[in-house]
């Protein structure tokens, strides 16, 4: 079986379709030729990686420069990881590599993403047309492989941002060669059954003008900067992740015991334990802007200029978006004071706005009487987006020791029993705002998160079901799925606002 991309499997989609084809605990070569200057540097190594062994595969970088492709033969699924073109084909024919991907295709599963699918077909010619560029080796002959006849242009939107000519040029190639080209973005890929299977991300939504592969995004605080999950799984699978609050300075957070547990659901008082931003541009970023999910930056500060100085640094950076955290509970300066007045909520934004270049959505905090009031000041301070809820302020009590559990005495509560509270906030919010809503707080199963859109929400945040279930993202977009498929809906929008009420 073929599957061409892309990306790599950067999508619950593409997984999901790769899984039916590749034995688990079979054996995965992932080939790096094509990208001649990097190799085993390359990022996409560590992502491409850690998908295969996500499903169950064992999976070793090949590189044909430097190993006989003959050792080929003892894998089960090859992935071809994009580049040059010119330079992996090139290469495939110096060391006669073929046969050996042909005998993958035939019995097992071979994976082509960006040039590693073009030289899979009859020809790579039409890259020559918007990168020429590439074939700094001067290929004069640019027949392929021949593995498939369709033809694939792979990161189609990211093309067009850079170069708006693409499309004319692909269509004057289309017409030049009678052919159709199938225009694929990341996270899309069409798999080589008998009828080629187009797939494409069935739950895309946009926020903000920033689109997300599905509605789920990991809230801040709940998901660290990424790195321990994706030992679980790609972050791909993700829409997106919100970072946990960074302040101008790193800060130590609050002295423990900083959680404990409540009926349904858990208080925290961490206090935005973060390393402070600079280290966050520096270590964190570079790192998860590689994992194929949109990136939120989730701001937090104890003064106006604290935030603006955080969000004008993060103004140069590849975060996809700002969350503004006016509504942190935990700490003694900042935060939440921001985020209870409209007042408050509108000076906050405005300022902020001025310093930020990237879309700016502003969560709100529900230890308010009118959520809705905040969210009006939010947008008319000029946010793009508002996200709620944060987290209700709670307290428990050490009844032997009679003093509060949490050392702040006071903790934020989040978990399954915020849920309706979330629902109620966002659907009347829904009701007073233009700007898109995330929805959040309480969301645990497919069913929750089917009601949050229906309550208003354009996207969704999941938050303390990470901590006993860390794997509740897919199987909520896995439920989703199989909701629209069920229900027949084409796009999550015809769910947003979709509440009837009496
Ligand atoms: C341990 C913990 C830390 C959190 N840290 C942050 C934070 O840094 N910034 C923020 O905006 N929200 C933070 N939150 C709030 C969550 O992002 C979310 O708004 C809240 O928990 C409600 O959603 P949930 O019930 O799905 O967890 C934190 C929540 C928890 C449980």
């Amino acid at each position: 079986m073929i599957i061409l991309c892309s990306n790599g499997l950067t999508s619950g989609e593409l997984l999901q379709e790769a899984g039916k084809y590749a034995k688990k605990g079979g054996k995965a070569a992932l080939i790096v030729t094509a990208d001649p200057q990097y190799k085993e540097k390359n990022y996409h190594v560590d992502r491409c990686l850690r998908a295969l062994s996500y499903l169950g595969l064992e999976a070793d970088v090949f590189d044909f420069d430097t190993q006989p492709a003959e050792a080929l033969s003892q894998y089960d699924v090859a992935e071809l990881i994009g580049g040059n073109p010119y330079y992996l084909l090139d290469s495939i024919r110096k060391h006669d590599a073929g046969d050996a991907l042909g005998r993958i295709a035939r019995e097992g599963l071979l994976i082509g993403w960006s040039a590693g699918a073009l030289v899979l077909q009859k020809t790579i010619a039409l890259i020559g047309s918007y990168l020429p560029q590439l074939n700094f080796l001067g290929l004069q002959d640019l027949t392929g492989l021949g593995l498939t006849d369709i033809q694939i242009l792979p990161h189609y939107s990211k093309q067009l941002k850079k170069d708006a000519s693409v499309e004319e040029k692909c269509q004057k190639y289309e017409r030049d060669n009678h052919c159709t080209v199938l225009r694929l973005n990341d996270g899309e890929g069409v798999v080589l059954e008998e009828e080629p299977r187009v797939v494409r991300c069935s739950m895309k939504v946009e926020v903000a003008g920033v689109e997300f592969q599905n509605p789920l995004i990991a809230a801040s605080g709940t998901f660290g900067f990424g790195r321990e999950f994706s030992e679980l799984y790609p972050l791909s699978v993700l829409g997106g992740v919100s970072c946990k609050g960074i302040t101008i300075k790193e800060r130590p957070g609050n002295p423990p015991p900083r959680v404990t547990e409540a009926p349904g659901g858990m208080l925290n008082a961490v206090g935005l334990q973060n390393p402070g931003v600079d280290h966050f541009i520096k270590e964190d970023l570079p790192w998860l802007s590689r994992q194929g999910t949109r990136v939120i930056a989730n701001v937090a500060g104890s003064t106006p200029e604290d935030y603006c100085e955080t969000a004008e640094k993060l103004g140069g950076t590849s975060v996809d978006m700002i969350e503004l955290n006016i509504s942190c509970p935990n700490v003694k300066q900042g935060g939440v004071q921001f985020g209870t007045t409209a007042r408050g909520v509108e000076d906050i934004t405005k300022a902020v706005r001025k310093h930020c270049k990237k879309p700016l959505m502003v969560k709100l905090s529900p230890n308010v009487t009118d959520i809705s009031e905040m969210a009006l000041a939010a947008e008319a301070a000029g946010a793009d987006a508002v996200s709620l809820i944060n987290t209700l302020t709670g307290m428990r009590i050490d009844i032997r020791t009679r003093r509060p559990i949490i050392r702040n005495n006071t903790g934020g509560f989040s978990g399954p029993a915020l849920l309706p509270i979330a629902l109620r906030m966002v659907w009347q919010t829904a009701q007073k705002v233009k700007i898109p809503i995330v929805g959040l707080g309480g969301i645990s199963t497919w069913q929750d998160a089917v009601e949050m859109l229906l309550a208003g929400a354009t996207a969704l945040q999941i938050g303390t079901v990470l901590f006993t279930e860390p794997y509740a993202p897919i199987k909520i977009a896995q439920g989703l799925r199989a909701f629209m498929e069920e229900q027949g809906i084409k796009d999550l929008g015809e769910l947003t606002g979709g509440v009837r009420p009496w």
